[in-house]
């Protein structure tokens, strides 16, 4: 079996690090307080929050707003999760109170409750907000809900109003916890740190890093194959250099590794190879993306594909880099932990060899 894992949330012995942050996120949790959790997609701001549910203990629902259609959708997927978590027939007498009565139908492969607003019946708001206080009243101070929303910078682009309405309603609940997490940092903080922003400082904002070199090389270093130590080292770094420390590409790049260690029979150098590979592989989305980029944005990849600040390009005016960068900064393409970085390592690779 593989030992590298990616592209799911990361469980038991697949899950390393994040000591501190795992303490600090249930002591917030344990306490009235909600958490904001930023980092750049494949972090692992989902694994950690799963972890840490799995901790405490707790019942908790989890909406992804970045499949949130509109505002009765919200509405819809909130009640649907509630049904998951809570037996049906311990809660149905709350739908009593619903000003537009939902739809409920039982789904026999799933086993759970099918639940819809019938479009066009009422108003969504009216919906949404009696979803909303449909969580407080389920929720126990013995056993206290947790309400996690991932991608909620997405909240302003389901509706313009949708922020406001979850703010009014949310600030009057007691005995929940809400969880916001986001993977666009700039986003995030217009809707967290502006003063004008309904969510102005509603919850105590946690950045999250990579995961420290040392502990990752001891993660990577003991789960290859048998082979002599020295050579451990070498794949190790390797592997650890070609990521800059990504979370996810790191053990993507980890387990490619393995298995042409391990059953591809490799001869060359087999980071080499699984580099190779992964980018062959994507090329054809790589063609497709770079061939959408404008000729700033691909001076900006190029440079950040080569590790260099892309702002020391003379030929561009600084204000044309500057907002390609930021450009693909929104778009993911670019990260900045403290420096400005290709977010995918594959692709800078496939960039310097077009
Ligand atoms: N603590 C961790 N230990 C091991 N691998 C991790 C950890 N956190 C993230 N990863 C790797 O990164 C990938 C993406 O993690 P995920 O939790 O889905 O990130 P996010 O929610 O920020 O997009 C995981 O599939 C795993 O390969
Ligand atoms: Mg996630």
């Amino acid at each position: 079996m593989n030992p590298f894992k990616f592209g799911t949330i990361v469980e038991d012995e697949y899950f390393t690090d994040r000591v501190n942050e795992l303490a600090q996120i249930k002591q917030m949790l344990d306490s009235e307080n909600h958490l904001v959790l930023i980092s750049p997609r494949r972090f692992g701001k989902s694994s950690l929050v799963a972890r840490a549910l799995q901790q405490l203990g707790r019942p908790s629902i989890t909406i992804d707003l970045m499949k949130v259609l509109n505002v009765e959708d919200f509405a819809s997927q909130i009640l649907r999760q509630v049904f998951r978590v809570y037996k049906f027939e311990k809660v149905k007498h709350l739908l009593k109170h619903f000003r537009v009565v939902p739809t409920l139908s039982y789904n026999p492969v799933t086993e759970g409750m099918d639940v819809s607003f019938v479009p066009s019946v009422g108003k969504p708001s009216a919906m949404l907000e009696d979803s909303l206080e449909l969580l407080e009243k389920v929720s126990s101070a013995k056993n206290r809900l947790i309400v996690v929303f991932d991608e909620f910078q997405e909240v302003n682009s389901i509706d313009k109003t949708l922020a406001r309405q979850l703010r009014a309603i949310m600030q009057r609940q007691k005995g929940l916890n809400y969880v916001f997490m986001g993977s666009q940092e700039s986003m995030m903080e217009e809707i967290f740190e502006k003063k004008k922003s309904p969510f102005f400082h509603f919850g105590e904002r946690m950045n999250l890093k990579k995961i420290p070199y040392e502990d990752f090389y001891a993660y990577i270093e003991c789960r290859l194959p048998k082979m002599p130590a020295a050579q451990k080292a070498t794949i190790t770094e390797e592997i650890l250099k070609f990521t800059n420390v990504h979370p996810y590409y790191t053990l993507q790049l980890a387990s490619a590794v393995y298995n042409a260690i391990e059953y591809g029979k490799v001869k060359e150098d087999p980071v080499a190879f699984a580099i190779k590979k992964q980018v062959e592989e994507h090329s054809l989305d790589y063609e497709r993306l770079w061939a959408n980029m404008n000729r700033t944005d691909r001076k900006v990849m190029l440079a950040l594909a080569h590790r260099e600040n892309p702002m020391a390009d003379r030929s561009v005016p600084a204000s044309t880099l500057f907002s390609s960068i930021k450009r693909l900064l929104k778009q993911g393409y670019v990260i900045k932990t403290g420096s400005y970085e290709l977010e995918d390592p594959f692709f800078g690779e496939w960039i310097l060899g077009a």
